[in-house]
């Protein structure tokens, strides 16, 4: 994601692993549309996204209030998003503090990854949803910055990488980051992780989040919340990696997350092929709410928070402008 002569230049994430497109958005409208059709995704880089579209409100002479309420509104759950635009709103020079902030993501994924690294053992078979790499921030990632800092340390990780359905990120993106990378990497159907922890065939749950409440409940990707039951069903760590920006102190628990439902398209076609009979309903919410209880750990680029999640993240994050 960058700057490029008044205009945000996108890696179109849609189109991977097929090819690695880019786009180019000239106003605040096509950057509202970009980050709902998915071109540009995962939490902290929607943070970006939306400081970056303060800025071409300012370059182009829109409203920045009015352009950071249209930014703010086009995807609810990632509290990173109205995070982002809130920083670049404030500050005299928004591209300059888009640009800042891009800058830091980097370096608290690097530390993120360091302190969630550690928590590994050698070998690890880490089992992942979504996806939480390099895209989906600034650079390095968070979930997949665990696993890149184990694999850096000469620790030999490998990873599950669950499909992720409807949208695929899993087997789409979260596998060819994991291949450039060397990191050995299997793709699985989502219904294969019971299985796979039951055989012993996975050290490790690792995920990113979405938002994560004072009291630790975490929204991420549809699709964590069971994963989080069979970890503790299969006594197996469940760790979430989320950058202090990902913590909304505002927000007291799971329920009060507004969670995104997306268009019933997703679910019923696939690559434009009908995968439902037409006129069925379908129902499609982006994420669900792991309960702070299922957590293991919860790493930040500033520590380790550890049951109960609440303290521990208030202690973490107690500081004003940290939260969304
Ligand atoms: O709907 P998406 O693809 O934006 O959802 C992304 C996730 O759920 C990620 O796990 C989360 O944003 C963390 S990205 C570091």
């Amino acid at each position: 994601m960058a700057w490029a002569d008044g205009a945000v230049r996108l890696v179109d994430q849609r189109r991977l692993p097929a090819e690695l497109a880019f786009v180019e958005v000239g106003t605040v409208d096509e950057l509202c549309a970009a980050i709902r059709a998915m071109v540009v995704r995962g939490a902290p880089a929607l943070g970006v996204a939306g400081a970056l579209g303060v800025a071409l409100a300012a370059a182009t002479g829109e409203d920045r209030s009015e352009a950071a309420r249209r930014l703010v509104a086009t995807r609810p759950t990632a509290v990173n998003l109205a995070w982002g635009v809130k920083r670049a709103l404030a500050a005299p020079d928004p591209l300059a503090e888009a640009e800042r902030l891009a800058e830091e993501d980097v370096e608290r994924n690097r530390r993120l990854g360091a302190a969630g690294a550690s928590l590994l053992p050698e070998g690890a078979r880490v089992m992942t949803h979504c996806h939480a790499g390099s895209l989906a921030c600034a650079g390095y990632g968070t979930a997949l910055g665990i696993v890149r800092a184990a694999h850096e340390a000469g620790r030999r990780p490998s990873v599950w990488v669950k499909e992720t359905r409807p949208v695929l990120q899993g087997s789409r993106i979260t596998a060819w980051e994991l291949q450039r990378l060397g990191i050995p990497a299997t793709v699985v159907v989502d219904g294969a992780a019971g299985s796979l922890m039951a055989a012993g065939q996975v050290d490790a749950v690792v995920v990113g989040a979405d938002r994560v409440a004072a009291n630790g409940d975490v929204a991420n990707k549809i699709g964590t919340y069971p994963l989080a039951v069979l970890a503790r069903h299969h006594g197996v760590p469940f760790l979430v990696a989320a950058p202090t920006s990902t913590v909304d102190l505002g927000c007291p628990e799971g329920s009060s997350i507004p969670v995104e439902q997306r268009p019933p398209e997703e679910v019923a076609m696939l690559g434009g092929h009908r995968l439902a009979p037409e006129g069925v309903p379908v129902h499609n919410p982006a994420f669900d709410v792991t309960p702070a209880s299922l957590v293991t750990a919860l790493v930040t680029e500033d520590g380790v928070a550890e049951p109960p999640l609440g303290p521990a993240l208030a202690r973490l994050v107690g500081r004003p402008e940290a939260v969304g």
